[in-house]
């Protein structure tokens, strides 16, 4: 199995941004809590950060090409009004799991109780702080189905919603080279 991790605008910045809310641990702390936990369960995984939502884009429609087979995102402040990053989400087949530190239906401002992402993702967990994520991953190794390329292909069909132009969607000979490299990449 091969997870990607992928934090939104100003989670970097964990340690010293609002300590009341998200504690004192700093972002590295939270990386290596991730990393050991996926090590130990003989997980490949890729932690990404950006503070830009084109950024985050790209790496969710990357990480599908690459062969990774589940995305775990903490998308931040996006998640309270970015479709874009939930029309790329709907883009990839592959189990989703969002994230948040904070249980985002108790935080004061009212615009946090709104999550525009959840739908896009098979489970969401908030209110965990940094065990948040390592359940996210135990999450993935209790559902990440292994899809096979045929699969993935009569999914991408399957899916209305997602709005993909031919362009996006994967062939079944590029589906297929997927799959090789994440083979590959499990030995
Ligand atoms: C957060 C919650 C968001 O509302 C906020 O903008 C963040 C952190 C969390 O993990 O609790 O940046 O995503």
């Amino acid at each position: 199995m091969k997870l990607i991790v992928i934090n939104g605008p100003s989670l970097a910045a964990l340690g010293t941004r609002e300590v009341e809310v998200f504690g004192k641990k700093d972002y590295d702390f939270l990386c290596q809590q991730i990393v050991k936990k996926a090590a130990a369960s003989n997980i490949l995984i890729e932690i990404y950060q950006s503070n830009h939502e084109g950024d985050i884009i790209d790496r969710i429609h990357q990480s599908y090409a690459d062969g990774t087979t589940g995305i775990i995102i903490n998308p931040a402040a996006f998640a309270h009004y970015s479709y874009a990053i939930y029309d790329a989400l709907m883009s990839v087949p592959i189990p989703k799991v969002q994230v948040h530190l904070a249980d985002l239906n108790t935080r004061e401002e009212a615009w946090r109780h709104q999550n525009v992402i959840g739908p896009a993702c098979n489970e969401v967990i908030m209110g965990r702080g940094y065990d948040g994520y390592l359940d996210a991953i135990d999450y993935m190794i209790k559902n990440n189905a292994e899809y096979t390329a045929e699969e993935i292909v009569k999914a991408q069909e399957g899916s209305e919603s997602c709005n993909m132009s031919d362009k996006e969607r994967l062939t079944l000979e590029e589906a297929k080279k997927a799959e090789e490299r994440k083979k590959m990449v499990e030995k």
